[in-house]
């Protein structure tokens, strides 16, 4: 057989073979099987050194040639098959951009009414310039009842509840807060004495103008009371405070909270052993229809317990009564909520029931404002 047959032979097997190659390792191996040290194309090249000088003139070329052709045939058809395999990637990894976003769980979850209402009423009095307050959940009872003027033995203290502890190893007595009011004492000590570290960010000394948003425990238990609550305290200590300002405060709260243009407001005689006079503030309503309507009709509902603070209060936080006065009150958040966004079961809240969440809960990112909007 002569050479140029051998080559037309190669030519023709390896061609089909590189055309026959469905993927990259298939085209590799004839790479290897015709270019490699034993492929047949090399061992073609190999005779070339056995050769007469003058048939190497000519079988040098064109077996080079056959080994270049082969070369360049493989390059192409590698071409060819990264592009169709970089199709097919493209064609099975195709995105539809589309479609609706997955829902991340930042949209997904919902604010409990309850935070959302803390954060109302903590906007709206910031914005009056109103300080926040804290104090401890487990409370002594002399910041619960003895500072606030509750005697001992006075049956205020039992109309409470009470979720009494036992006492601290100094005979300290304990008690689950029956409401905020004690961080009306620890906001005022904080004139004289530092109460631990961390409970306040109120005032150092008057004026005083603080609110203090927090959980309350009563032992207590039905359609609207459960045995931890949340109430929000407020209280203003300066030289000349007094009931016109209280009253202007719960208005103006009260229209931004509920979101309406204006308010009526019917104060009650009422007592509390921490503030004289005491009064219980009723919003007028209208209850005629499924919804109760705050700022209309010819209704009245409790909202409110306030007061002038006592003298006695006062002196058991080493202000003298006869430089300071002020004025104080407490509400139900859970309460405010209800009312604001009709939910009338308040057990609900407690619940952890994700389709009631989804229903009265609301967005993570909405944070009420009043530039904003309140619940919006
Ligand atoms: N602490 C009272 C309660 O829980 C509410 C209250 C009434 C708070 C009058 C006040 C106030 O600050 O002045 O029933």
């Amino acid at each position: 057989m002569s050479l140029q047959d051998d080559i037309a032979r190669l030519r023709t097997e390896l061609t089909g073979a590189i055309a026959a190659a469905t993927d990259e390792a298939g085209l590799d191996a004839v790479r290897v099987a015709a270019l490699g040290k034993k492929g047949s194309v090399s061992a073609l090249l190999a005779t070339l050194g056995s050769m007469a000088p003058e048939d190497r003139k000519t079988a040098g070329p064109a077996i080079n040639g056959l080994k270049n052709e082969i070369s360049a045939a493989i390059d192409a058809r590698g071409a060819d098959l990264r592009g169709a395999a970089l199709d097919a990637r493209l064609a099975a990894e195709r995105l539809d951009v589309t479609l609706p976003v997955k829902a991340a769980p930042t949209t997904e979850g919902r604010i409990h009414p309850i935070s959302q209402v803390w954060d109302e009423i903590t906007a709206i009095f910031s914005d009056m310039g109103f300080k926040i307050a804290e104090g401890p959940d487990i409370e002594t009872d002399w910041y619960n009842f003895t500072a606030l003027n509750f005697p001992e033995g006075h049956p205020a203290r039992e109309m409470h509840d009470t979720f009494f502890l036992q006492p601290g190893p100094d005979g300290t007595k304990k008690v689950l807060r029956t409401h905020t009011s004690p961080v009306q004492i620890r906001s005022m000590l904080r004139a004289n004495e530092k109460p631990a570290a961390g409970y306040l960010t109120g005032a150092v000394e008057p004026p005083i103008r603080i609110i203090a948003p927090g959980r309350t425990y009563r032992h207590d238990s039905d359609q609207t009371h459960t045995p931890m609550f949340h109430q929000v305290e407020g209280l203003v200590i300066d030289k000349e405070s007094h009931i016109g300002q209280l009253r202007w405060v719960l208005e103006e709260f009260l229209k931004a909270f509920f979101e309406v243009p204006g308010v009526t407001l019917r104060f009650r005689p009422s007592f509390f052993p921490f503030t004289e006079p005491s009064m219980e503030v009723d919003v007028q309503c209208d209850r005629s229809g499924a919804e109760v309507k705050i700022g209309e009709g010819s209704d009245w509902l409790e909202i409110l317990g306030c007061g002038m603070v006592h003298p006695n209060v006062l002196r058991n936080c080493g202000l003298d009564p006869d430089v300071y006065q002020g004025f104080a009150w407490g509400m139900g958040i859970d309460r405010l909520a209800m009312l604001k966004y009709g939910m009338n079961d308040l057990r609900a809240f407690f619940d952890a029931d994700k389709r009631w969440l989804d229903h009265y809960g609301f967005k993570a990112f909405d944070m009420p404002t009043l530039f904003g909007g309140l619940s919006s």
